[in-house]
């Protein structure tokens, strides 16, 4: 996968089917340790020890309709790639952690992409999950969560077109902005 977020938008999926109700997404670049992570945790299903074992295995998956899965494993090998790894914490019926962390600076590390318009795609996907954010780089981030949202929108979706809009607003200033402070 050419991008970072592209990686972010499977593991989410994971969590998705798994499910949950609850996904916090957490960026963290520290640019004067030259490191990068990014860690998904969700209140889905989770996994037993067995299947836990299995899932950096390209030829495991629970799915019925294809036979490998490749979620996990590009992003492990993305990530080893680079200099980090993939560390994996999960309980059944509690939910799962996924951390994947590399070096930063590293020449085959992937560009983030647009997390604007990932989480666009996510919060737009569902009004019944709740998503928690975190973007830092160094000291500065963006952060936010759709359920402080909702408590100002009350019953209208995110998929009103209006609240579509405001959204694509918010997430792309909450971006630029970090993404300016950090070249500044
Ligand atoms: N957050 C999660 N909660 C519960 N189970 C999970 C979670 N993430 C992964 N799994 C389990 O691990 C398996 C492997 O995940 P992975 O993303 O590597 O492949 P996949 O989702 O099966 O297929 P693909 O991602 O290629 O569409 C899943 O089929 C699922 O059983
Ligand atoms: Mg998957």
């Amino acid at each position: 996968m050419r991008e970072l977020s592209l990686h972010i938008l499977d593991i989410v999926q994971n969590s998705i089917a798994a499910e949950a109700s609850r996904i916090e997404i957490e960026i963290q670049e520290d640019p004067a340790a030259d490191r990068l992570w990014f860690e998904i945790r969700d209140d889905g299903c989770g996994m037993d020890e067995e299947t836990l074992a299995k899932v950096t295995d390209p030829f495991f998956t629970t799915r019925t309709t294809r036979k490998v899965g490749l979620g996990i494993p590009l992003l492990k090998f993305m990530a080893m790639d680079c200099d980090g790894n993939v560390e994996i914490e999960s309980v059944p019926k509690k939910g799962t952690r996924i951390k994947a962390s590399m070096q930063r600076s590293h020449i085959d590390r992937p560009p983030l992409g647009n997390m604007a318009d990932t989480m666009l795609t996510l919060i737009t996907g569902s009004d019944s999950i709740d998503y928690v954010y975190h973007h830092g780089i160094g000291d500065r981030s963006f952060d936010f969560s759709t359920a402080e949202m909702r408590e100002i929108l009350g019953e209208t979706s995110f998929r009103d077109p209006e609240v579509t809009a405001w959204l694509r607003g918010f997430l792309n200033e909450g971006e630029n902005a970090l993404d300016e402070e950090a070249d500044s």
